[in-house]
């Protein structure tokens, strides 16, 4: 059913994210009925342009980003039909703010108003100052804001202080697109629906945890960003994958409420041990690609695609060894791992149970696996002892899988995880968002292992593009007898 209808007021409504994702995703919703066919999708960015110049524009991005299966013409032209433009400066107070009240003014107050922020972080609060001092946040007003907030815990703070002076905490939508991703989601399904999963859910079956989020992609044109404030650790661990470790750790919500969720997710990240910055070398590993192959394509080297003559400590790799303090984790390692430029793009979870304590067969039993494929060919795998059946004199084991592979089982297209997410803001449903208190919580985390790394307590390693990391990562589990997943097959 349609959600009730909505004004999406985008900033950096010509950039990257909202061609590439937002647009499409919206596009996605209102073919399939979701998006009411009154609502309006605003965009603002600064340059002057009319809204037909947008809306080719907008066009343009649909026909770019979405198979020409899934756009039918006159689909696309009732949604670019949603769309306006507005020619503004979010950030100063003296822009066209009249123009975007004008139309605003238009509907009701009562009408629900996104306003979703896909600009440089450093301007939200100025933003949304802006916004509120031209009266424009309406009791059913909400703010999205894209990642990162903040480059550590300080920042971080800043940034929340700022849209909090404007926007009430269960009015700010803080984005974590991993939690759009059905697979993820599916964490707390599989979980909390199946006994068989959850009552070995705990240090006594399980061996470690492994979670991967690789990509063969580089740094592309993002270096600007990646290279200055982020890098892997910010970009990608500090927000996705610690939120999928959240999932896979936490304990049972009470209910499917947002905020039991959320307080579970919360206090995994409250019992992971800290990482002191003396001890970054024993806990993580960090990589910068060189020149490589990947898919028997010769590619540069980080450095290469950062600009010629150029050179950087920026980590495009990470793997490190969390733990929780916790009963249910006692002694079990979370290895975390991601990185640019890999062998595979592949994100999972993997489960290693523990092996069998004896064994009465010819061979020892494999140690059961259950892996959780995130992306790309969605599914879940759990590896099986079977007696092998070649002819021999004696009861041999031979591993096998029990295999679900989700778009063959239930023959559906997978949504994009903006697809769901946008539309939960509409719903004013904050499960899939961010809290405060878990971006505060995670930063506290990972600052001190920002500080290890820039007192070089933990050596940048390079990796050749196209592996699977350098040797460090490798060692990261070796220490305890661990395998990444790639050294089990
Ligand atoms: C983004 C990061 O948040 O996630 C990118 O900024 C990364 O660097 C991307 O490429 C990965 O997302 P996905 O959905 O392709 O796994």
């Amino acid at each position: 059913p349609p959600v009730d209808t909505f004004d999406y007021i985008v900033f950096g409504g010509t950039g990257d994210l909202t061609m590439r994702k937002l647009l499409p995703a919206l596009y996605y919703r209102f073919r399939d009925g979701q998006v009411p066919t009154d609502a309006r999708i605003i965009a603002t960015a600064r340059s002057p342009l009319s809204r037909e110049e947008y809306q080719a524009r907008a066009q343009q991005a649909l026909h770019d980003h979405i198979p020409a299966s899934a756009l039918e013409a006159d689909t696309v032209s009732r949604f670019i039909n949603l769309l306006y433009y507005v020619s503004l400066n979010g950030a100063e107070a003296q822009s066209n703010w009249a123009d975007l009240r004008a139309l605003l003014d238009r509907e009701p107050a009562t009408r629900i108003r996104v306003y979703y922020l896909a600009t440089s972080p450093a301007l939200y609060g100025q933003i949304c100052e802006n916004l509120s001092k031209q009266g424009l946040v309406t009791e059913q007003s909400r703010v999205v804001l894209e990642k990162p907030i903040g480059t550590d815990l300080d920042s971080a703070n800043a940034i929340n202080d700022s849209v909090g002076r404007h926007f009430p905490e269960n009015h700010i939508f803080r984005i974590d697109h991993y939690l759009g991703k059905e697979t993820v989601q599916n964490l707390i399904a599989l979980r909390f629906a199946n006994p068989v999963f959850e009552r070995l859910w705990t240090s006594d079956a399980i061996d470690y945890v492994q979670i991967t989020a690789a990509e063969t992609v580089g740094v592309e044109g993002r270096g600007a960003y990646y290279d200055n404030k982020s890098g892997c650790l910010r970009d990608m661990i500090q927000n996705h994958l610690l939120q999928v470790l959240c999932l896979v750790a936490m304990d049972p919500p009470v209910s499917l409420d947002a905020d039991s969720v959320r307080n579970e997710k919360l206090k995994v990240l409250h019992a992971l041990k800290p990482i002191n910055p003396s001890e970054v070398a024993i806990y993580t590993s960090r990589g910068q690609y060189m020149r490589g192959h990947v898919n028997g394509q010769t590619v540069g080297s980080y450095l290469e695609d950062l600009g010629e003559g150029v050179t950087s400590e920026t980590e495009t790799f990470v793997a490190l060894k969390a733990e929780i303090l916790s009963w249910r984790w006692g002694n079990v390692p979370f290895y975390l791992r991601s990185g640019k430029r890999m062998a595979e793009k592949c994100s999972e979870v993997v489960i290693q149970f523990k092996s069998a304590p004896w064994t009465i067969f010819a061979n020892k039993p494999a140690a059961n696996r259950l892996i959780i494929r995130i992306q790309p060919d969605e599914g879940v795998m759990l590896s099986v002892s079977t007696k092998d059946p070649t002819p021999t004199d004696s009861l041999t084991l031979r591993e096998a899988d029990i295999n679900i592979e989700f778009e063959k089982a239930f023959n559906i297209r997978y949504p994009d995880s903006y697809e769901r997410l946008l539309l939960d803001v509409v719903r004013g449903d904050p499960i899939l968002f961010i809290r405060r208190d878990e971006v505060e919580a995670a930063w506290k985390w990972i600052d001190p292992i920002l500080q290890g790394w820039s007192k070089n307590e933990a050596p940048l390693e390079p990796y050749p593009a196209g592996t699977w990391g350098p040797e460090g990562a490798r060692n990261l589990l070796a220490q305890s007898g661990h395998l990444w997943h790639e050294d089990m097959k």
